[in-house]
């Protein structure tokens, strides 16, 4: 018989810290208004100084063990998307590991894909289910973003905060994971990158540098193409899709989306308001939430879908079964 992958429990964690858009415009010159009716964004949450993203990820994989009723010696693959590792290496997956106790030796290791990191990262684990070579796997999305921003850019330190998600993913006879589908055009790194890198210069810039409307308008087209190419692969109509997932970065781009779809902004999972643009972790944040308040319910047919640098991009739909 054929092996699927399901996700049987989430999970997700913001740090205490809440920076508004007021308390971010007595540093620099925007307003709330402005980052509002720009981007959807009210407000981000902020690691602590000692708090890293593996402290994060810790946080949302205890909430989605705990939610998938199984014990974190079960995981036997951790799989964490992020593009603020602890360190250099060892990998968060890895630090994560010991962070929660697993002594089994499960494989562990990061996927790197910026905002589209959650996505990779489920596909990858949804391909080491269906080849039977794991079981029970711990997926992870988790950032701290707010290192890497230049606090004093107006033109893109508005847009980004720190969090973490996480789902476990089981093996199933039916399938929860129905398709992944993923993309990368390397042409595109001067629009949105990181200049500073262990190989180029850790002296260099640290900080996100991003021609803000070229992104913009690039992420629109992609999305749209993907959400065409998720549908065509999968035999599907729009209006089979119950709620869409997407990465939470601006509410412009998802409004876009969700017009492509056809779909009212209700059947939309946003949550990009509360938390800003967490990268790979925001697809798993904003599915967490729409798990807890039970809005997600069995038999729903989701479609994620993140875009991101690199560029990459990509989507995943989900029958949800729990
Ligand atoms: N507050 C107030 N004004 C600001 C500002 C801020 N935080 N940032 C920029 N501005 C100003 C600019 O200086 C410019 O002024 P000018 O017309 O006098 O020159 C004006 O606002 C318009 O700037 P522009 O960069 O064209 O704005 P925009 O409408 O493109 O919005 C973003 C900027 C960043 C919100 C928008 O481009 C965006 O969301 N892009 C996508 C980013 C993204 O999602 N990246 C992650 C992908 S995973």
């Amino acid at each position: 018989m054929k092996i699927h992958a399901q996700i049987t429990g989430t999970g997700s964690y913001l740090p205490q810290r809440i920076m508004t858009n007021h308390e971010l415009a007595q540093q620099i010159d925007t307003t709330d208004n402005w980052i509002v009716e720009r981007t959807g964004i009210r407000q981000r949450h902020l690691a602590a100084k000692n708090e890293t993203t593996s402290d994060l990820a810790h946080a949302a994989a205890l909430r989605a063990i705990e939610a998938a009723g199984i014990d974190a010696a079960d995981i036997d693959l951790i799989v964490v998307a992020t593009t603020t590792p602890d360190l250099v290496f060892p990998s968060t997956a890895c630090l994560l590991q010991q962070k929660l106790g697993i002594e089994n030796r499960c494989p562990a290791f990061d996927v790197q894909a910026v905002c589209s990191g959650f996505v990779y990262a489920l596909a990858t684990a949804d391909n080491f289910i269906r080849a039977g070579q794991a079981r029970c796997v711990l997926v992870v999305g988790a950032e701290t973003m707010s290192r890497i921003t230049d606090w004093s850019d107006r033109s893109n330190c508005i847009l980004w905060g720190d969090g973490a998600g996480a789902v476990i993913l089981q093996a199933s006879d039916t399938a929860g994971v129905i398709a992944t589908h993923l993309h990368a055009d390397g042409r595109y790194r001067d629009l949105l990158h990181v200049e500073a890198g262990v190989s180029s210069g850790l002296e260099k810039s640290s900080a996100v540098r991003m021609q803000g409307s070229s992104v913009f308008k690039i992420a629109v087209k992609t999305l749209d193409e993907i959400v065409d190419e998720t549908l065509a692969a999968n035999h599907l109509q729009k209006s089979d899709i119950t709620w869409l997932v997407p990465h939470q970065a601006n509410i412009r781009i998802i409004e876009a989306t969700a017009k492509k779809l056809g779909m009212s902004m209700d059947r939309v999972v946003v949550t990009v308001d509360r938390h800003a643009n967490t990268s790979a972790a925001s697809i798993p944040l904003a599915l967490d939430t729409a798990v807890r308040d039970g809005r997600i319910r069995a038999g729903d047919l989701l479609l994620m879908e993140a875009f991101g640098g690199g560029f990459t991009w990509g989507s995943a739909l989900v029958k949800w079964m729990v």
